[in-house]
């Protein structure tokens, strides 16, 4: 039987060999540009270095960058990047970047590592994306049936929490879909204008056969667009709340 092993490191453990493994997964798994962009038909590409820049900032007293991996005998088949950061006295913990293998696909790969990512301190999560299995396994790992996700909490909650971002691209990103009283024309409820014309084929055939088993809740994919997904922490009993957290 494969050996499966979860490993979670804070952003100065790990290292560059780890990350020259990361970017060969990002560069063969995650996806190809799409027709708007300036590539397509190219694999998207990250480099060691812009991970490092990016996705793995210095911590400091109000944020913590965090690396999960999970191999199977050995090889890296899937991992995500994230950041917590405070939002008034609140710790958001938000998933900046999630790839799991073709060949390791649908075996909860990337549900057990927003798993291995969650912790009793945490207030809230967030992910954006343009893949619904993303969303579905962010939902999971966090507690929440993608069904019974609440808009509600992520209309009120996203302008503050995304604004206070140690990460340029979350703080920066423009918020769309009619939770946001936006112009609903193109059929997304809640999601983020990114210019990020990745290739949406297969995110799309995903979504067609999300959309036949579940009440999506987060609406259509527009080009250069990703959904916006924010979570409220299970409330754990031993857990003081504070009231900043618009529920
Ligand atoms: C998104 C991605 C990480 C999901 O990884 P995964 O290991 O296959 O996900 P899981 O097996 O944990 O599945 C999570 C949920 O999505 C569902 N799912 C997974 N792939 C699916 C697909 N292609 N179509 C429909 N549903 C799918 C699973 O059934 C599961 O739902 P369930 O919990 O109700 O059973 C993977 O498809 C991927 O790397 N895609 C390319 C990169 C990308 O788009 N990343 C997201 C950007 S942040």
């Amino acid at each position: 039987m494969a050996s499966q092993f979860y490993q979670s490191l804070t952003a100065e453990k790990v290292t560059d060999d780890m990350l020259a493994e990361a970017a060969h997964l990002f560069d063969e798994n995650y996806g190809i540009w799409g027709p708007q962009s300036h590539n397509p038909g190219n694999p998207v590409k990250l480099s060691v270095r812009r991970l490092r820049e990016q996705y793995l900032l210095p911590r400091t007293d109000q944020s913590e960058s965090l690396y999960i991996r999970v191999t199977v005998d050995g090889g890296l088949v899937g991992n995500a990047f994230a950041c917590r950061w405070m939002c008034k006295s609140q710790t958001v913990c938000w998933i900046t970047q999630l790839v799991v293998d073709q060949h390791h696909r649908g075996k909860g790969l990337a549900s057990g590592l927003l798993r291995t990512l969650r912790q009793d301190s945490d207030d809230m999560y967030g992910i954006m994306s343009s893949h619904p299995a993303a969303c579905l396994a962010a939902a999971k790992a966090f507690g929440k049936n993608i069904e019974k996700v609440d808009l509600d909490f992520i209309s009120k909650n996203a302008s503050e929490v995304m604004s206070n971002s140690p990460i340029p691209y979350i703080r920066d990103a423009e918020l769309c879909g009619t939770i946001f009283g936006a112009d609903d024309s193109n059929g997304i409820v809640s999601g983020v204008n990114t210019n990020f014309f990745v290739d949406h084929t297969e995110p799309l055939e995903a979504l067609a056969i999300v959309e036949g088993e579940w009440q999506w809740p987060l609406g259509k994919l527009p080009d250069g667009h990703e959904y916006l997904l924010i979570l409220p922490a299970k409330p754990r009993r031993s857990r003081s709340r504070s009231a900043d957290v618009h529920r």
